[in-house]
């Protein structure tokens, strides 16, 4: 097949997106209208000026410019705003399905409470399903260099609105911040019947350890990012036995770290681990789901069989409830076979 050819079926299949943080897709364009109807100031001038400034080279490079970003989003709108700007987005790429990753805290420790939060991407959520076909669920993603008590009061806090949050995770700086900081508040959240994910972002000081414990001490159901396993066989096997998806971001990888980890991925794929494509945080790294696996297709280089595999995957380790996963995957197999 062409890489022609294979770019153009990478972009009419539909498509499920695991790994996207919505603060991550704030475009530089929103940032500027928030800012204005909120009266806040803005260093640069100009949507241009902003993109010119993304020289990140490390996730703490990424995470400073992406907090202090997040200042605009203030109210209800702003939130079911920024919210709006990606479901439409995720259509327009014939994304069907979208588990989207939020972090309340980077919020409410700003003063905004909770409620708006989830009152904004919500009210986007029930209007995507309605108007644009676009099924969306909500990770409520817990910070890791916030302390364990504060991620405990942030569970608490969501439970109101369990029916609204499919899951939790865990992101930001990992730098200092294992996995097994957090057990209690992650099997707390288990028991509240919250799904468990967290990230193991790339090439990071102590990966290899973090990794053994979101599989063996956490006891996730999905690991994000996560493809340094490929460097150790028992991870892999872990990993396999588990039956665990992984939701790699290869643009974004590329971004804080020296490449996309295009061997890795492909590797473990192979190895017959459900490894899924993502965007992570499309307006600061320049591509969402299509451009991830389009990009990723030419530096691997990717088979049709390989792509139509990492898509179904993303269907097959969502958390969908089993009739809407097997009608998005017919839809996948109809496209293919079209
Ligand atoms: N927060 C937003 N994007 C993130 C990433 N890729 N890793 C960790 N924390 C994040
Ligand atoms: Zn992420």
């Amino acid at each position: 097949m062409s890489d022609a050819a294979l770019d153009d079926l990478i972009a009419r299949l539909p498509k499920a997106e695991l790994h996207v943080h919505i603060e991550g897709t704030l475009e530089p364009e929103l940032t500027f209208a928030l800012a204005q109807r909120n009266g806040i100031e803005l260093e640069h001038a100009s949507a241009e000026e902003v993109r010119a400034s993304y020289t990140f080279d490390s996730l703490a490079s990424f995470l400073a410019v992406y907090y202090d970003s997040m200042r605009v989003l203030v109210t209800v709108d702003d939130f079911h705003d920024l919210a709006t700007a990606y479901l439409r987005k995720a259509a327009s790429q014939n994304v069907r399905h979208a588990e989207i990753f939020f972090d309340p805290q980077a919020h409410t420790s700003r003063g905004v409470p909770f409620s708006t939060v989830m009152g904004g991407l919500r009210r986007a959520i029930v209007e995507a399903r309605r108007d644009l076909d676009v099924h969306a669920e909500l990770i409520l993603c817990f910070l890791r260099d916030f302390s364990a008590e504060h991620a405990m009061s942030t569970l608490m806090e969501s439970l109101p609105y369990k029916d609204w949050i499919l899951g939790v995770g865990l992101d930001s700086d990992e730098r200092g911040n294992p996995p097994e900081k957090f057990a209690a508040v992650f099997a707390r959240a288990r028991r509240e019947g919250y799904f468990l994910t967290m990230h193991c972002d790339i090439d990071q000081e102590k990966t290899p350890e973090n990794l053994r414990q979101v599989i063996e001490d956490i006891g996730v159901d999905r690991i994000d990012h996560g493809s340094n396993a490929f460097e150790d066989p028992a991870l892999v096997r872990a990993i396999l036995d588990r039956d665990l998806g992984l939701t790699c971001c290869p643009i974004s990888n590329g971004w804080v770290t020296g490449g996309m980890k295009a061997p890795e991925i492909t590797g473990l794929l192979e190895a017959g681990v459900k490894v899924s494509i993502n965007s992570d945080d499309p307006a600061y790294f320049g591509g969402y789901l299509t451009e991830n696996l389009q990009q990723l297709a030419a530096e691997a280089p990717l088979t049709r069989d390989q792509v139509l595999r990492l898509v179904r995957n993303a269907f097959e380790i969502s958390w969908l409830p089993e009739h809407l996963r097997a009608g998005y995957l017919a839809e996948v197999d109809a496209v293919a076979s079209a």
